[in-house]
């Protein structure tokens, strides 16, 4: 395979499909949610070990509030389970952990041990785990609007976005079969390579991350150039 490009720094994932899957098994959305969440923890573990400096998981849409509330509590138990359970290992491996979102809109015992788990991995510095949760890229650009309205005069736009500290993907996975955004990262995804990939997330597997890796080290990016 011939290469155009290096290593991608930066990945994020949509990870889409957990209720189809559970779905196609007769079983509950739940079910679904309980075994994309492990794939999300191994997908962080496999992530550092490729290399990967940063990665970026949508758990939680702004939108996603619109689900039943008996839905929504769960994913939220299902997130604080795996957060408390995974705390370890994710300092171990020198995974600093982060988030981006609404916190304050999010349970409380949530938000302490999202907090806890950042401040306990802040000097962690081989990759960045970054968990979307009560995230929307339109809000999120809104709000920096808002901020950059009321800064001091040479405050860049770019450095009023919540994601800020990231730098910009150079790859989106979107597993599940759709081929859309769905309001994540809208701002920094400008030049992104995008990977759509027609499985349910609960299936994504670690040669499925690799493929998504080599796709797109094969593509040429071009930033609008000539060449
Ligand atoms: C999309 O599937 C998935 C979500 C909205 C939730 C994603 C959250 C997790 C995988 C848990 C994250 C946990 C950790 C530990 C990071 P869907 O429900 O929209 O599936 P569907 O499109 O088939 O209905």
């Amino acid at each position: 395979m011939k290469y155009g490009q290096s290593f991608p720094n930066h990945i994020a994932i949509i990870m889409d499909g957990n209720g189809r899957w559970a779905k196609n098994k007769n079983k509950p959305r739940t079910y679904g949610h309980i075994k994309g969440a492990s794939v999300a923890i191994d997908t962080v573990l496999y992530a550092k070990k490729l290399g990967i400096k940063y990665l970026t998981l949508f758990a939680f849409s702004t939108e996603n509030w619109n689900r039943p509330s008996e839905e929504v509590s769960f994913l939220f138990a299902l997130l604080q389970e795996h957060l408390k359970k995974e705390a370890e290992k994710i300092k171990e491996n020198g995974i600093r952990f982060k988030t981006i979102g609404n916190l304050a809109t999010l349970p409380d015992s949530l938000v302490k041990l999202i907090n806890s788990l950042s401040n306990m991995t802040e000097i962690c510095n081989d990759m960045v785990f970054t968990l979307a949760v009560s995230y929307g890229g339109k809000q999120e650009i809104e709000e920096a609007a808002e901020k950059y309205k009321n800064s001091e005069p040479g405050i860049k736009f770019k450095d009023c976005i919540q994601s800020s500290f990231l730098p910009d993907p150079d790859l989106l996975i979107r597993t599940g079969g759709e081929k859309r955004i769905s309001n994540f990262l809208l701002y920094s995804l400008a030049y992104t390579e995008l990977y759509f990939l027609d499985k349910y997330w609960p299936d994504f597997s670690e040669r499925d991350f690799k493929d998504a890796i080599k796709e797109y080290m094969a593509r040429k990016r071009k930033f609008g150039n000539l060449i």
